[in-house]
């Protein structure tokens, strides 16, 4: 999307400024749109951390990572866009400590204060800038995931932001909402009549979302022992985008008729019983293996990770929609760390032909529709053409939709949009508070299931694609993941 118009001036302070969130996501994401003409000059970005340092040392780092991120960051243009930045030392749990943000801050632009600190922050930080009064009307407040451990924690802490912040000023951020190829689903589904008609229970016999990580947990070993894949991945990203391929057609695009159409989703999942528990989840954990010819570690030897660890760095599961338009098709979700290639995507799977007059070579006849969000953005039609030559043989074939070569786009990793729509005040891309208890709901069972009885969870190698139930989930219902087929 093309911004034509600045945006308004902001303030934007960002907690957590010394973090990796910041460093390699926001600050480079932030940069971009500044080459493109779409941040004020006037605007500041106010990097909170609790390092001594001063803003030009804050500005070489950010570079630094920002180069490593992006590649080719000219130094010329950072420079530029770095005179915006201002570094403060502040030590978020206390207040005395504002003064100096207190003394920086305009509190007569919009003020954005973007929470990308430890949510155990998040209510010390909202009752500080509250007792300061920067709760204000042109406050926007912004809520990094994971927002609490449970539905029990995540109420705890939208209760507190909510004593301080009126709904309409959260941004609850999701960043796979703000892919390129996520919102390119919508389009797909209600910018064309081509695939709403077919868009049902009648005609598709499965769903498959998959993301999965070459990436193991790296330097994050103690967040993810409290956290793992189902909390980190599944609940938000996976059934973000589980409502986008399900939804039923909105009335228009405002943030409240699309979060209230996803909201219907989430509360049409079936709920899950510790037996389906049993059957339809799976929980694995990566072993030592080879990614692309390079020897990685086990989970239990990454750093900070307990040796006996049994959190879950892989999940795969069975999802149902008790609704009129998907009861009976089978969603099946699933991602891992340390998997054998770093892929998104959505495979919709449409129902075989009634009767077979043709030959087929291969064993899969099936229409599919593939949506990969990453790291290709691309669109697959997989339909069956005859073979050319003397025979009535059937071949599958695809069509091809490559964006960013039919666009010529920059890549981009869904912060950017989502920081544009925070300083517009757009909050469609972003998950509303009953979303979030939904989905915590829904998930609860399995996380009740595997506290009770420590499930251990299934090892795969380093590099597979997860353990052999993943396969045999699917394998079933007679379904195959998508890399089975290819
Ligand atoms: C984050 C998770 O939300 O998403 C990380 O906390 C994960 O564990 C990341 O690596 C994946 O996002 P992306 O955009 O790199 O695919």
């Amino acid at each position: 999307m093309s911004f034509s118009n600045k945006l308004n001036c902001f303030d934007m302070v960002l907690f957590g400024g010394t973090g990796d969130l910041v460093k390699r996501k926001l600050l480079p994401a932030l940069y971009n749109a500044f080459l493109d003409g779409n941040i004020d000059k006037m605007s500041r970005f106010i990097c909170l951390g609790r390092g001594e340092m001063t803003s030009e040392q804050y500005i070489e780092t950010c570079f630094e990572f920002a180069t490593e991120a992006k590649n080719n960051v000219d130094h010329n243009a950072w420079n530029e866009f770095a005179k915006q930045i201002v570094y403060l030392r502040i030590d978020a749990t206390k207040t005395e400590t504002y003064a100096n943000l207190l003394e920086l801050i305009d509190q007569s632009r919009i003020n954005i204060f973007y929470l990308s600190t430890s949510p155990e922050l998040f209510k010390v930080i909202c009752t500080n800038l509250a007792e300061l009064k920067l709760n204000h009307s042109l406050s926007r407040i912004v809520l990094e995931k994971p927002l609490g451990n449970d539905l029990q924690s995540s109420n705890d802490i939208n209760d507190h932001v909510a004593q301080f912040f009126k709904e309409d000023q959260i941004y609850r951020i999701d960043h796979f909402l703000g892919k390129e190829s996520v919102q390119n689903l919508m389009a797909i589904r209600f910018g064309n009549t081509l695939f709403e008609a077919l868009w049902r229970r009648q005609w598709i016999r499965s769903v498959e979302i998959t993301v999965s990580e070459e990436l193991g947990v790296g330097s994050r070993g103690e967040f993810y022992e409290h956290t793992g894949a189902l909390r980190d991945m599944l609940q938000n990203h996976l059934l973000q985008m589980l409502c986008i391929v399900a939804m039923e057609p909105p009335s228009s695009l405002d943030a409240d008729v699309i979060r209230g159409e996803k909201l219907k989703v989430l509360r049409s999942l079936k709920p899950l019983t510790e037996e389906d528990v049993a059957q339809n989840v799976i929980k694995g954990q990566y072993k030592a293996g080879t990614i692309d010819g390079q020897a990685v570690k086990g989970y239990r030897e990454e750093n900070n990770v307990n040796p006996n660890s049994i959190t879950e760095t892989f999940v795969a599961l069975k999802a149902e929609i008790q609704n009129w338009r998907w009861a009976g098709v089978p969603f099946h979700l699933r991602t891992g760390k340390r998997m054998q290639e770093k892929v998104a995507e959505i495979v919709i799977q449409f129902k075989d032909i009634p009767c077979k007059i043709f030959p087929i070579s291969g064993g899969d006849s099936a229409n599919r529709l593939i949506i990969r969000i990453q790291p290709e953005e691309t669109v697959k039609l997989f339909f069956l053409a005859k073979e050319p030559g003397d025979t009535n043989r059937l071949k599958p074939v695809y069509l091809d939709l490559d964006f960013s070569e039919m666009f010529s786009s920059r890549r981009t990793d869904g912060y950017e949009r989502l920081l544009m729509d925070i300083i517009r005040g757009n909050l469609s891309l972003f998950v509303s508070r009953q979303e979030q208890n939904a989905a915590w709901q829904w998930v609860e069972p399995i996380l009740e299931t595997w506290k009770n009885e420590k499930t251990t969870p299934k090892q795969y190698a380093a590099g597979s694609w997860g353990p052999a139930s993943s396969t045999a989930l699917l394998a079933r219902e007679n379904l195959y993941w998508h890399e089975e087929i290819a």
